[in-house]
């Protein structure tokens, strides 16, 4: 029996929470910060997930044994490293990647270093710095439009650029390199243009063996249609119908065993989730990015397809005993469909009341941004809830979903209706 935190305050976070809460190996449940759906399977701690100090007061208090890390930014931080490095917290399994492994995500140029080293396909690319602009722009010059220009540290997902006009993505270089993502882009990673249908694919490691987790689509533009500005997504679907059994085998051998392998290889310790954010170029998978965390809101719909022990998964991600575990998925279709804030991914208002989530039937209400105000549910964040549900196809899922994304209700709400229009 184990205590277990959760860090982060998401609708991630309160989809392991739910999936968590469901195992026999649980005791006690935390989350940090958490949110108003998470304090209804567990306790929040009003800690953020950068105040490390706090993290590790809390931990010792409650008598934690596992900490599992939602969000990229404590990792890349480096939580776990902390952790280690404290001898009171000898104990505490830390699930997530140390800040080493951790560029995967927070380095665009650590991570393309390593694809190549490792033969995992992915873009042609050129790093960039201040000191080596004319060759960035000599390598924009070999490449097609559109330019795909990456700020190479954490931008909270706003630091790819996609230009059309040569010279506009030249100005675009010099700006980036002159400080527009801050530190982010001092460096920028230049990239060929990969035209193809994208989805995300997860594992769970514990640096020697993985499990492949359920397959999913994230939906990440505001409009309809994928039409208008990028958003933290907007839903997710899981299986995901172009990914079939044949793209999923050259998924793992051209893919994930080089990634658990290659880390071996250069002797980075990780343990955790990788997230291959993947493009199908005529069904030949390519990398576009690694994540060092499970999606959100992917995780919204993969939670609910994961049948086995969650928390006996995390333990042998913890303690290097993946390879006894076994993984079983639920046939079923899940969804994940996002109600966001009016406004939202631009300026919104947050404390609007929620009504109705005593209404929902057949699915779960993920809360994504919300808080207590005076005793009511409200509003929090841009997103605010993530309503998932199973089917027996896509589309019953989808319409579970949005049954329920009618009754509940707050002012502002918007969601997008056209999840899986493009794989129909
Ligand atoms: P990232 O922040 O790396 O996830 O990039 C954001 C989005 O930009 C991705 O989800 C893709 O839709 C797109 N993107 C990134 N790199 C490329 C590329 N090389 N070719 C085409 N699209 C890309
Ligand atoms: N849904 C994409 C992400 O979590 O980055």
């Amino acid at each position: 029996m184990m205590n277990i935190l959760i860090v982060g305050s998401g609708g991630r976070e309160h989809a392991m929470a739910w999936k968590i809460k469901q195992s026999p190996k649980l005791n006690q449940l935390f989350i940090a910060p958490g949110n108003a759906g998470t304090s209804l399977l567990g306790t929040n701690i009003p800690v953020g997930v950068s105040d490390f100090e706090g993290l590790k007061t809390a931990a010792i208090e409650n008598k934690i044994d596992l900490v599992l890390v939602g969000p990229e930014v404590p990792l890349c931080e480096g939580l776990h490293d902390c952790f280690l490095a404290d001898s009171s917290l000898q104990n505490i399994k830390v699930v997530g990647p140390q800040k080493f492994g951790a560029q995967l995500e927070g380095s665009k140029d650590f991570a393309k270093e390593f694809m190549i080293r490792h033969q995992i396909p992915t873009a042609k690319y050129c790093s960039v710095t201040a000191g080596k602009l004319s060759e960035g722009l000599a390598f924009l010059k070999t490449m097609k439009a559109p330019y795909v220009l990456k700020a190479d540290g954490l931008a909270a997902g706003k630091g790819v650029l996609i230009i059309d006009d040569l010279a506009e993505a030249e100005k675009s270089l010099k700006e980036m390199l002159d400080g527009q993502f801050g530190a982010a882009s001092q460096k920028v990673v230049v990239e060929e243009f990969l035209s193809g249908i994208e989805c995300s694919v997860f594992a769970i490691t514990d640096g020697n063996d993985y499990k492949i987790l359920p397959v999913a689509k994230d939906y990440k533009r505001i409009g309809e249609g994928d039409s208008g500005l990028n958003t933290g997504g907007m839903g997710a679907i899981s299986p995901v119908p172009f990914a079939d059994e044949v793209f999923m085998q050259k998924v793992e051998d051209r893919i994930i065993r080089p990634t658990v392998e290659g880390l071996k290889k250069d002797q980075i310790p990780y343990n955790g989730f990788i997230f291959f954010g993947l493009i199908s170029c005529d069904n030949e998978p390519m990398v576009i990015e690694y994540n060092v965390r499970m999606g959100d809101p992917e995780t919204e719909a993969v939670m609910l397809r994961i049948k086995s022990d969650f928390v006996d998964l995390l333990i042998g991600a913890a303690d290097g005993t993946l390879a006894e575990k076994t993984i079983e998925i639920d046939e079923r279709n899940a969804v994940a469909v996002m109600l966001v804030s009016g406004g939202y991914p631009g300026p919104y208002e947050k404390g609007k009341v929620i009504s109705g989530l005593e209404m929902v039937e057949n699915s779960f209400a993920f809360h994504a941004g919300t808080s207590f105000r005076n005793g009511a549910v409200c509003t929090d964040g841009g997103r605010v809830i993530a309503i998932s549900s199973y089917g027996n196809s896509m589309d019953e899922a989808l319409l579970n979903s949005f049954s329920n994304a009618e009754k509940i209700d707050f002012e502002g709400k918007y969601y997008r209706k056209d999840l899986g229009f493009d794989l129909r």
